[in-house]
C-alpha cells in the first residue's frame, strides 16, 4: 500500500502513515478512527493533473465526488490544488462551497434534487446541473425561471452498459434508477432547447463505481461521443462532456486501471470534438488515502469460528455489511506467534456487523491495534451513530506531524438536535 510505509523488521515492526506511527495515533486520540494520508492525496490529484497534461488537454474539470469523503479539511487540501466537486444535495454543495471550492466549480448531480435545493444552488452561484430525468428538467426550468437565471444543463444518459463491477455499485445498465436512456435523448435535448431558464451545456454519465477495466469505460464513452455528434447535427450547442467517476482502486488483488490510459482514452474519444471535460471521481482519490484503526476487545474462540471483536463497527465503516466489500488487515505492531483464522466483528446488534472474514491473523490478544486498509473513500462519509454509538475521529497526517481534523463527539453533543 502506497500510503503506508510498513517496514518488515523482526518482532518490531510497526505500521507507519507517512512519518508518524499507527500506534502513536491511536495512544493520542484513542480507537476507533479513521487516519489520512495528506501526501497521498495531494498525489492522487496530481495524478489526474498529470494524465491530462500529458495528455495535451487544457479544457479539464476534475470534480471530485465529494461524497465519498466530505471531510472538509480534506476537501479544502483538494480545493487548494484546483479541484471542483461533484455535489449530489444541497448539503453537498454547501459544504463544497464552505471548503472554498468555486461554485462556479461545482457540478449538482444526483437523481432527486428538490426544488429547494435547486433554489439554493442557483442562488449560491452554482452554474451546472447533470439531471437525470424530463421531470427534473421542467423543474429546473421553473425553478431557474422564478430567480431570474439560466441553469445550464447536461442530461445524464444511462448509456446500458454493464461496468462488471458490484450489482450494488453499477448505475449505467437499463433498469438502473440514474439517467436517462440513451436512444430518448434527442427527443429530451429538442424540448429542453426551448426552455427559457435552461442552456443545453453538455451530457453526462456515470455507468458504475470500483471498476477495473477500460472496456466498459470504451462502450460508454463512444456511446457518448455519438450522442454528442447526433445532438449538434440536430442543432445543439454541446460544449462539455462529464464522463462521471468509477475508476476503481487497490483493495485486494485487482488488476486496476491506470489513470493515464483511462485520461488518453477520453483523449481519444473527444480528440476531435473541442468539447469541455469533466471527470468525477471519488474513490480513487481518496479511498488509498485513508485507513480505519480499531482495537481488540475480546476474542471469542466457538466451535466453528473464532471472532476478533473490534471497537469499529458497520456503523463506522459499512462497506462490509453493505457490499460484501474487501478491506485488507493488517497488524498496527507486528508479531510472531501461531496464526489462525478469524472474522473481525464490530459490537453492534446485527449480523451484518463484521469488517473481515476468514482472515489468517497471528496471535491475536485483546487490545491488538488493527488497520483496515483502503478505507478513505465511503468510509467516514458513510458512517453514523447505529447503537448510539459516536462517530469516531478523522486524524490527517502530515509528515511527522498528526492533526485531528473531525474529532469524538460527546454522548451530551449527540443529544444536541433533539427535544426531551
Ligand atoms: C454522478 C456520480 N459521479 C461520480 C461518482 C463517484 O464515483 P467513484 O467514487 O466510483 O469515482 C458517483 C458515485 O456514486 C456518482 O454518482
Amino acid at each position: 500500500m502506497k500510503y503506508l510505509s510498513y517496514r518488515l523488521q523482526k518482532n518490531h515492526d510497526e505500521a507507519f502513515v507517512e512519518n508518524v506511527r499507527v500506534s502513536e495515533i491511536a495512544k493520542s486520540v484513542g480507537t476507533p478512527f479513521y487516519c489520512y494520508s495528506k501526501k497521498s492525496l495531494v498525489e492522487n490529484f496530481q495524478n489526474f493533473v498529470t494524465a491530462f497534461e500529458s495528455e495535451k488537454i487544457s479544457d479539464y474539470k476534475i470534480c471530485y465526488a465529494i461524497k465519498a469523503n466530505f471531510n472538509l479539511h480534506l476537501v479544502k487540501i483538494l480545493s487548494g490544488l484546483g479541484a471542483g466537486v461533484d455535489a449530489v444535495s444541497a448539503g453537498e454543495v454547501f459544504r463544497a462551497i464552505k471548503a472554498e471550492i468555486k461554485p462556479e466549480k461545482i457540478v449538482f448531480a444526483g437523481v432527486g434534487k428538490t426544488k429547494s435545493e435547486m433554489e439554493f444552488a442557483l442562488k449560491n452561484g452554482v452554474e451546472e446541473f447533470s439531471v437525470e430525468s424530463i421531470a427534473e428538467i421542467f423543474l429546473l426550468n421553473e425553478v431557474a425561471i422564478s430567480l431570474n437565471k439560466k441553469a445550464k444543463f447536461s442530461l445524464r444518459v444511462n448509456p446500458n452498459v454493464d461496468a462488471k463491477t458490484h450489482d450494488k455499485i453499477s448505475t449505467g445498465r437499463k433498469g438502473d434508477k440514474f439517467g436517462v436512456d440513451i436512444e430518448l435523448a434527442e427527443e429530451i435535448y429538442d424540448k429542453a432547447a426551448k426552455l427559457a431558464g435552461l442552456e443545453i451545456y453538455g451530457i453526462a454519465m456515470h455507468i458504475g463505481s470500483q471498476i477495473n477495466s477500460l472496456e466498459p469505460f470504451e462502450i460508454a464513452f463512444k456511446k457518448l461521443r455519438d450522442l454528442c455528434l447526433k445532438l449538434r447535427q440536430n442543432g445543439h450547442k454541446i460544449s462539455a462532456l462529464d464522463f462521471g467517476g468509477g475508476i476503481g482502486i487497490l483493495y485486494k488483488n485487482e488488476n486496476t486501471l491506470l489513470i493515464e490510459s483511462y485520461v488518453k482514452l477520453i483523449k481519444e474519444i473527444t480528440v476531435d470534438l473541442n468539447v469541455k471535460i469533466t471527470i468525477a471521481p471519488g474513490r480513487a482519490m481518496v479511498g488509498n488515502v485513508g485507513i480505519l484503526v480499531t482495537s481488540t476487545i475480546f476474542l471469542k474462540e466457538t466451535s466453528t469460528k473464532n471472532f476478533v471483536i473490534i471497537d469499529a463497527a458497520m456503523n463506522d465503516l459499512m462497506r462490509p455489511g453493505l457490499y460484501d466489500s474487501y478491506h485488507q488487515v493488517l497488524p498496527a505492531i507486528i508479531k510472531s506467534g501461531p496464526k489462525a483464522t478469524y472474522d473481525l466483528v464490530g459490537p453492534v446488534c446485527e449480523s451484518t456487523d463484521f469488517l473481515a472474514r476468514d482472515r489468517e491473523l497471528v496471535d491475536p490478544k485483546a487490545g491488538d491495534l488493527f488497520i483496515l486498509a483502503g478505507a478513505g473513500a465511503y468510509g467516514s462519509s458513510m458512517s453514523n451513530e447505529y447503537n448510539c454509538r459516536p462517530m469516531i475521529p478523522e486524524v490527517l497526517v502530515d509528515g511527522d506531524k498528526f492533526t485531528i481534523i473531525r474529532r469524538r463527539p460527546t454522548f451530551e453533543e449527540m443529544l444536541h438536535l433533539e427535544v426531551i
